[in-house]
């Protein structure tokens, strides 16, 4: 292996250790050839580096700075031999460690990065990549990119935007920028008492549009319900099972308190007919007046959800009703159970 461009252009590196699955040179030739081959300062972050052969290129075609990380103490050993032999020592930094722990650190230290490479071992799986890949966005200066290397498969990013693949022979290359890197979460709230097909309709249609959808159970309704908010919670989860973006909390306080916990953009409300409407305006107005950033978003309900609601499911269930189609099949006897006991004191909408 070897520098293939720049100053030091043409360095052998010293041989890779064992267990470390180094970038082939023609892979790093047309990876840089891709990235516009040569920079004009700025800094690298070279993870899971291995012998640092990523990131040792990029210094030598004009990146000022590099940070190395890697968890194995013989290759960063390798990594330092190879900066001695480059000359590079000065401009880089190598950090021991898991890379998720070290992202944290780095974090910290409000540096960004124009060029993000990850090369992980094979033992690590391209969605797990996938996952840490939105922890980059913080790290990476605008215009910068990511560079993912994997083995198996394309590098998996939640919310299906992939950037560019390109493979080369058994290995895939994928470059990401900011904007791919974005994770936009939106938070579903409601009392949820109980969850119907039309709240189900309008989680998934939320879910279609959003990176992940936050589903809020309000805790504290001014009116007393007959379950509370965890189990309320717990019949979401059971229905939303199959959407892998939606997840299921409860809330305890301000919506726009839990919006921000959870890194939230928009809030997503369903809007069945223009008697919502007013209490919906004046909620949204509220939350805009304490979190001006948030968006309120609504979603039309179905024609046929829009005569539907959880206060009609809990008054035809207290009365023997049958409420198929109007809760999700997989809750319906739980529902029927649950709501029609006799001393039904449950009230609202
Ligand atoms: O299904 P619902 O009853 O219309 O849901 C109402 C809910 C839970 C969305 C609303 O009461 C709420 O946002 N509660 C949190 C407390 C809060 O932030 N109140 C101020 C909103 S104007």
């Amino acid at each position: 292996m070897r520098v293939i461009a720049g100053s030091a252009g043409g360095t052998n590196l010293a041989p890779v250790p064992k267990g470390v699955r180094p970038t082939a040179d023609r892979v790093r030739e047309s990876l840089f050839n891709s990235l516009g081959q040569f920079f004009d300062g700025g800094a690298v972050l070279d993870l899971y580096a291995g012998t640092g052969a990523l990131g040792i290129e990029a210094l030598s075609r004009g990146i000022d700075r590099a940070v190395f990380v890697e968890r194995d103490r013989k290759a960063r050993a390798v990594i330092l031999k190879n900066l001695r032999r480059t000359r590079f020592v000065d401009r880089a930094e190598v950090i021991g460690g898991e890379v998720e722990a070290v992202l944290g650190r780095l974090e910290g230290r409000e540096e960004a990065f124009d060029l993000i490479f990850a090369d992980p071992p094979y033992r690590i799986a391209a969605a797990e990549v996938g996952g840490i890949s939105y922890r980059l966005r913080s790290l990476l200066a605008p215009g910068g990119r990511v560079v993912i290397e994997s083995g198996e498969a394309p590098v998996e990013v939640a919310g299906g935007r992939k950037g560019v693949t390109r493979r080369y022979g058994g290995t895939f290359v994928t470059i990401l920028g900011r904007s791919e890197l974005t994770m936009i979460v939106a938070v579903c709230p409601g009392s949820f008492d109980p969850v119907t097909t039309g709240h189900l309709d309008v989680i998934r249609r939320a879910s279609e549009i959003f990176d992940h959808v936050v589903v809020a159970v309000g805790a504290n309704r001014r009116k007393s319900s007959r379950l509370p908010a965890v189990e309320r919670a717990r019949l979401i989860e059971k229905v939303t099972s199959d959407f892998d973006n939606v997840s299921v909390e409860v809330m305890d306080g301000l919506l726009v308190d839990f919006a921000r916990e959870q890194g939230a953009r928009a809030i997503v409300k369903g809007l069945r007919a223009v008697s919502d409407f007013e209490s919906e305006f004046e909620q949204a107005q509220l939350n805009r007046t304490m979190f001006p950033e948030l968006e309120t978003v609504f979603i039309m309900a179905s024609a046929e959800h829009s005569f539907l609601s959880s206060s009609a499911v809990r008054e035809i269930a207290s009365l023997g009703g049958d409420v198929r189609g109007l809760v999700p099949d997989g809750i319906l006897e739980t529902v029927r159970q649950i709501y029609s006991g006799k001393d039904d004191k449950i009230q609202g909408s």
